[in-house]
């Protein structure tokens, strides 16, 4: 089969439409940052604030992705690529379905991020990076995996034996070392203000 053969078929729905109906744009806010960087806990904490606020928003999280979309892929670079494109189609077709989509991988390589944001219209991707530095992931090691990384029980661990790219055009930086989670999601909220997503 070519890809001549595959026709994409249009939806009945309008965007527009639901964003009336859902009464917010649709967004992909895009997390990253090192293992341990707070990623996942800002995407729940903002993920909470918003559905108080009756918005319609999904965390998308590498460790839950990686159980089955992702399940087949490693962390070597090449897997690690196709984990985030896999990822950014996801949040594609969420945001399509008028979702606000916390999405949050550490997404270690800039190319990968900037084909992630070429996917969806100008505007509509919102990268945050989260800041931590290496030692102080590596102090807090909530899951213990820096511990086994420096033991060498895991190959190709962000910041220690595999590289992260810091991000050069994010549209939000948290040092999430020094503020605490509630005011990174603060902050991410007046992001969603300022892009025009959330009222
Ligand atoms: S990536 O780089 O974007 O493809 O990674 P991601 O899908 O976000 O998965 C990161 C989580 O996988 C766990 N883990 C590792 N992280 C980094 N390097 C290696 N080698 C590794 N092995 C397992 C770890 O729990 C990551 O979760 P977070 O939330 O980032 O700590």
């Amino acid at each position: 089969m070519t890809s001549s053969d595959i026709v994409w078929q249009y939806s009945s729905i309008t965007r527009a439409q639901r964003e009336q109906l859902n009464n917010h744009r649709s967004a992909v806010v895009w997390f990253t940052g090192l293992s341990g960087s707070g990623k996942s806990s800002v995407a729940r904490a903002v993920e909470a604030r918003l559905f108080q606020q009756a918005c319609r928003s999904f965390v998308l999280d590498g460790d839950n992705v990686r159980h089955g979309l992702c399940s087949d892929l490693g962390f070597a670079p090449a897997e690690r690529s196709e984990n985030i494109r896999r990822a950014a189609e996801a949040a594609r077709l969420f945001s399509e379905a008028g979702m606000i989509v916390l999405a949050a991988f550490i997404s270690p390589f800039r190319a990968d991020r900037e084909r992630a944001r070429a996917l969806l219209p100008a505007g509509d991707f919102l990268e945050v990076y989260c800041r931590c530095s290496v030692a102080a992931c590596e102090e807090r090691d909530v899951k213990g995996l820096y511990r086994r990384a420096r033991a060498g029980e895991i190959a190709d661990f962000t910041g220690i034996s595999s590289p992260y790219e810091e991000p050069t055009r994010a549209e939000l930086v948290l040092d999430t070392c020094s503020i605490g989670v509630e005011e990174a999601a603060r902050r991410v909220l007046d992001l969603l203000r300022e892009h025009g997503v959330i009222a």
